[in-house]
């Protein structure tokens, strides 16, 4: 189902409703990326990814909490990015629907605690998928020093997902880098995280 199309969340519930499917596990996976400079990209399609990210997202959510935190068992993965921790120029909307979905997860998650709906936000960094290439950034700095796996990125959300952890980022190198960037000034941060996106060559 195209999930960018307004309404697709709820006819996704209904349709899984109309087949008797009981969801245990929610994950909120499917999500895309645009690099470019922001006056210059599609305009729809920047909608669109708004749309996907960050509105399919709540809207799923939404729609199955409910019932999980009624049954007293539940759980919600949600994929954000390491891009939620800081602006992204040249990906300012993708960064900015990771930090939507990083900040919206952890509220959710401490809204639905003593529910037995646990809710974790998973923040991979560069992972080899397609999304790299779909999203224009497979020749960036920030791919060409590594990217995981996408089986340790998914077994680090498992894991974190079972263990009840709120928000979990995915590879030690991840996680120093995010860590490192909350010590800097926003505005050195947002630098940083241009060099990485820009290409190798400039
Ligand atoms: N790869 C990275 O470096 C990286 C880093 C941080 C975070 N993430 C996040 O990880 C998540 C998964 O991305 P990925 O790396 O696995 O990329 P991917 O290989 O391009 O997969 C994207 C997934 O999203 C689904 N999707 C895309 N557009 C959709 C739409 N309009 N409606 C419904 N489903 C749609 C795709 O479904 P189909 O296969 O059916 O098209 C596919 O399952 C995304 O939220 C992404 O932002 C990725």
């Amino acid at each position: 189902m195209d999930l960018t199309e307004p309404g697709a969340a709820e006819r996704l519930y209904r349709e899984l409703q109309a087949d008797g499917v009981q969801v245990e596990t929610l994950v909120n996976n499917a999500g895309f990326g645009l690099r470019g400079p922001f006056v210059e990209l599609d305009a729809a399609r920047q909608t669109q990814m708004l749309q996907l990210n960050a509105v399919a997202l709540t809207e799923l959510c939404r729609l199955f909490a409910p019932e999980m935190a009624r049954r007293g068992r539940g759980g919600i993965l949600n994929i954000a990015s390491t891009a939620a921790f800081q602006p992204g120029p040249l990906m300012a909307v993708y960064c900015a629907t990771k930090a939507y979905v990083s900040s919206f997860s952890v509220a959710l998650g401490e809204e639905l605690s003593g529910t037995g709906v646990r809710v974790t936000c998973l923040c991979p960094g560069a992972t080899a998928t397609a999304f790299g290439d779909a999203a224009g950034v497979s020749k960036s700095r920030l791919f060409r020093a590594g990217a995981m796996s996408s089986m340790r990125v998914a077994e680090a959300g498992f894991e974190a997902l079972h263990a009840g952890t709120r928000l979990k980022i995915a590879g030690f190198k991840n996680w120093v880098l995010a860590l490192s960037v909350r010590f800097a000034p926003i505005w050195l941060a947002a630098k940083l995280s241009r060099r990485f996106l820009e290409d190798e060559a400039g």
